[in-house]
């Protein structure tokens, strides 16, 4: 993180006419931005206003400070979230190059993944995918190291900061370069970006918050920031009719086990694995790449 940065860049190629719209956070958890030393107090303040989120000057350890439920953390490591108060889990970052999702990268079953299964990599090797719903980036880097090239929406202000912020840290890394120039962050929504450009994507891959489960709470302790914060993405549905515009092949949503299918609407096909499922919408064949 450059500490005189006046906001975060993202290398963003396709072109956008207008600045996204801020996406409200609609939690009764409260959220701030602060620095962790000295010398980025200049780079957080520009950060919460960009964001539109107050400021807060960290005096304290973060288990000794109260007045907001989560910081926004801004340092030489880039951009973490953190919650405060006793028992808080440690900060978290993106982080493409090292821990869950570098070991995923290394050993993780590549092409006989269900997500490459989904998505249509048995079948094409390069197809363009536009994650529209894209978190912490961790599904589009599994399809960026798998060879597609993704684009990626995520429309909530802070999680688009530290998607960013991963990104920029991971592209000074070389032994991951050839990934990261598949993957690239652009400004708005997929709905927005339907309304501006007529590229479609061969894949449009969607995975909205769902309410969650108690099994599922208890797994992701770390995550839980997502849930507090964001809570459920309770227009998901209409997502699924701009993906089905957006889309050449195929759009594939990723659902909990038992959740229903988005907008009632029942998929071509199921791929069902361990903890959740992945339903396919076939909208012509993925064999047609070739033959025209
Ligand atoms: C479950 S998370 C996605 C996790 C992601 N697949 C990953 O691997 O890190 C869902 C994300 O989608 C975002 N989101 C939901 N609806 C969206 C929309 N219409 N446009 C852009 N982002 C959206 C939410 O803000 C949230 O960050």
């Amino acid at each position: 993180m450059n500490r005189d940065s006046e906001s975060i860049t993202d290398s963003t190629q396709i072109p956008s006419k207008s600045f996204p719209k801020i996406h409200p956070l609609k939690s009764k958890n409260t959220l701030a931005v602060s620095a962790r030393d000295i010398d980025y107090i200049l780079a957080a303040k520009n950060m919460a206003s960009k964001l539109r989120l107050p400021y807060h000057a960290l005096t304290q350890d973060l288990k000794y400070t109260d007045g907001y439920d989560y910081l926004l953390l801004i340092s030489g490591e880039g951009v973490g979230i953190a919650k405060t108060g006793k028992k808080a889990p440690a900060p978290v970052y993106v982080d493409f190059t090292s821990g869950a999702v570098a070991h995923r990268r290394k050993y993780g079953g590549g092409k006989g993944q269900d997500i490459a299964k989904a998505i249509g990599l048995n079948k094409q090797g390069r197809l363009s995918v536009f994650d529209a719903t894209a978190g912490l980036g961790r599904d589009a880097f599994v399809l960026a190291t798998l060879g597609c090239q993704v684009t990626l929406f995520e429309r909530v202000p802070f999680v688009r900061a530290l998607l960013a912020s991963g990104l920029e840290q991971a592209r000074e890394h070389k032994e991951i370069a050839d990934i990261m120039v598949n993957m690239q962050l652009v400004d708005g929504t997929l709905g927005s970006y339907q309304q501006e450009s007529d590229v479609k994507a061969d894949v449009v891959y969607l995975d909205p918050m769902f309410p969650h489960t108690e099994k599922s709470a208890a797994a992701k302790k770390e995550m839980t920031f997502f849930r507090e914060l964001i809570g459920h993405d309770a227009d998901a549905d209409d997502l699924l009719d701009t993906a089905l515009d957006v889309a050449k092949y195929r759009v594939v949503v990723k659902r909990p086990k038992d959740a229903p299918y988005l907008n009632n609407k029942k998929p071509t096909y199921q791929i069902n694995g361990k903890s959740g499922r992945f339903d396919v919408y076939v909208l012509q064949s993925l064999d047609k790449i070739n033959n025209g």
